[in-house]
């Protein structure tokens, strides 16, 4: 199996060491537009392997899409990330016409792969990468879900002093203030959060959640990567070894939670070819609430892109 990672700054190379140290396949190809830093971060982690003992190779390349040909699975990562004050949409203009043409790219040397979006703002981003690839929407998702309920379950863990493989939770929405983290689908053990922590601190950590990437913005003055790059790794994982596995992933949604031509997070099974099935909750009116305020915001994004577009 092969994985190419396009955008070799934080979040990509962090993505290909996992999918490396991992052994989550056999080749990791890494590329990037500037001169030399994929070919670098590659040979660094090829490097790393002697010592943590995986026999993963890593390739690094410098804008040669022929050398990404034959992967099955494609996570882009290139763009700009979030510095203190922006927001992630405000990253549109750049990002689209990257994530455009990195797309087209992909698709010509790899016309079966399975796409994987990363760059913000990354609802509208999947979007743009559906539209490029001409590739069905079971082959296009965004990641956002996975980091978010990662940060969710996280805050989880520490406020109950519990172990993290303990906590399950499940978001939906877009990546953005508007996620809507699911309190009653979170369970510690099994056991209902709501049995085990009280209302005020369950929406404290929500709220944190939701304004959980411009918490790390703030502190580094720039967007995060452990946690993204494992969270894309991990869909990867699911992919091609065909764990259908239930994550929140960003798709278009057909209908599926009563909406349509949008790209949400909703609960999904990932296994070998892409989004296998998408899960739909029965919402109550709170979440449904929520859920439609998100797909305004969204909406909202998806206009200016068609608008760029135009141009
Ligand atoms: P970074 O600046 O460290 O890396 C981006 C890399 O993309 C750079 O090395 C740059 O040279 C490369 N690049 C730019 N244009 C390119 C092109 N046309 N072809 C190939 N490579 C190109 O940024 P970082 O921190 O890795 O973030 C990447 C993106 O991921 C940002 O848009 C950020 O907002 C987003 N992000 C999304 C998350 C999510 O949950 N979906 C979480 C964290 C970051
Ligand atoms: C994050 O949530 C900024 O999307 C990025 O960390």
């Amino acid at each position: 199996m092969k994985v190419t990672v396009v955008g070799a700054g934080n979040v990509g190379a962090t993505c290909a060491d996992v999918l490396a140290y991992r052994e989550v396949v056999n080749e990791v190809v890494l590329l990037d537009i500037k001169e030399g830093v994929a070919e670098g971060k590659a040979l660094d982690i090829l490097q790393k392997a002697p010592i943590n003992g995986y026999d993963t190779r890593t390739v690094g390349v410098t804008s040669d899409y022929s050398r990404t040909a034959g992967s099955d699975v494609v996570v882009i990562t290139s763009g700009l990330p979030r510095k203190p004050g922006m927001s992630r949409d405000d990253l549109i203009g750049i990002n689209a016409g990257i994530v455009k043409s990195v797309t087209e790219n992909v698709v010509k040397y790899s016309p079966e792969a399975i796409i994987i979006i990363v760059s913000n703002p990354l609802d509208v981003m999947t979007y743009q990468a559906h539209i490029a690839s001409k590739l069905p929407r079971t082959k296009v998702m965004g990641m956002a879900g996975i980091l978010d309920t990662a940060r969710y379950r996280a805050f989880i863990s520490q406020a109950l002093n519990i172990s993290q493989k303990e906590i399950q939770g499940m978001l939906l929405g877009g990546h953005g203030d508007s996620m809507v983290p699911l309190t009653r689908y979170t369970t510690v053990g099994g056991i209902p959060v709501t049995e085990l922590l009280e209302a005020n601190v369950l929406n404290a950590i929500v709220e944190r959640t939701k304004a959980g990437g411009g918490e790390l913005v703030k502190l580094m003055g720039t967007s995060a990567w452990y946690a993204p790059g494992a969270a894309a790794a991990q869909m990867v994982e699911a992919i091609v070894k065909d764990q259908r596995r239930i994550f929140p992933v960003c798709v278009q949604l057909q209908g599926e939670y009563g909406i349509s031509n949008c790209y949400l997070g909703v609960p999904v099974v990932l296994g070998k070819n892409g989004i296998e099935k998408i899960v739909e909750l029965k919402l109550n009116e709170e979440e449904k609430a929520m859920m439609t305020s998100s797909e305004t915001q969204v909406r909202e994004v998806m206009n200016v892109l068609e608008e760029l577009n135009k141009k």
